[in-house]
């Protein structure tokens, strides 16, 4: 456990998975996260859920299909719960952003690198600094307090897998990203994120069609 510190809220990580791998059923995935929620502190048990739901990759895979393209497809949007198979193309980085929810972030395929953010001083020359990083493998789940400002790079060759789950409805809520450059916050803006993951596979297609 990373403790608090100024404005960097608490994550947890587990490496790997735990105990014999389970087949991939996403109807139970979902099931199992809606009773879940409805606990005390639901980020624990959905942190195991998550874990079991990826220790058989074959039949995630086989499930939710290969990773194609870089997208965010919704699983379940809900008022209790959102879960996302979120694919990252190559390279690709989505810049630091808050969620105003908690969220357990699990990895099916490939790697996800988090650099975890804390806010500085209105008086600061920068908005935020650095406040740590996780390297995600496959079968590792993080879970992110609600207050977590993050951004995530995919820093492999290829597309990597993750099933994000937040506590809440990750679509109605009015959240921030900094920009890349300044720093400076700003709304967050679905269009222009989801032009982010067509620039990531513009850039995807051309590498696949100049290395054939
Ligand atoms: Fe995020």
């Amino acid at each position: 456990m990373v403790g608090k510190k100024r404005g960097y809220n608490t994550l947890h990580l587990t490496l790997a998975s735990r105990g014999p791998a389970m087949k991939f059923d996403l109807d139970q995935l979902v099931s199992d996260c809606r009773k879940a929620v409805r606990e005390n502190a639901p980020q624990a048990p959905i942190s195991e859920i998550l874990a079991r739901s990826l220790s058989d990759r074959a039949s995630l895979v086989s499930a939710l299909g290969e990773p194609k393209r870089a997208e965010m497809q919704k699983l379940y949007q809900g008022s209790d719960l959102t879960i996302l198979n979120v694919i990252w193309a190559p390279w690709m980085t989505l810049l630091p952003h808050n969620h105003k929810m908690w969220a357990v972030i699990g990895i099916y395929s490939g790697r996800e690198d988090n650099i975890f953010w804390r806010r500085l001083p209105a008086d600061s020359s920068r908005r935020l600094e650095a406040a740590g990083a996780k390297a995600l493998c496959e079968k590792d789940t993080v879970e992110l307090g609600e207050d977590i400002i993050h951004s995530v790079t995919n820093p492999i060759g290829r597309l990597t897998g993750a099933i994000h789950i937040y506590g809440g409805d990750f679509f109605g809520v009015q959240r921030s990203e900094w920009d890349a450059e300044t720093f400076l916050e700003r709304a967050c803006d679905g269009d222009r994120m989801a032009r982010r993951f067509e620039q990531a596979n513009t850039f995807l297609r051309r590498t696949l069609s100049r290395d054939a």
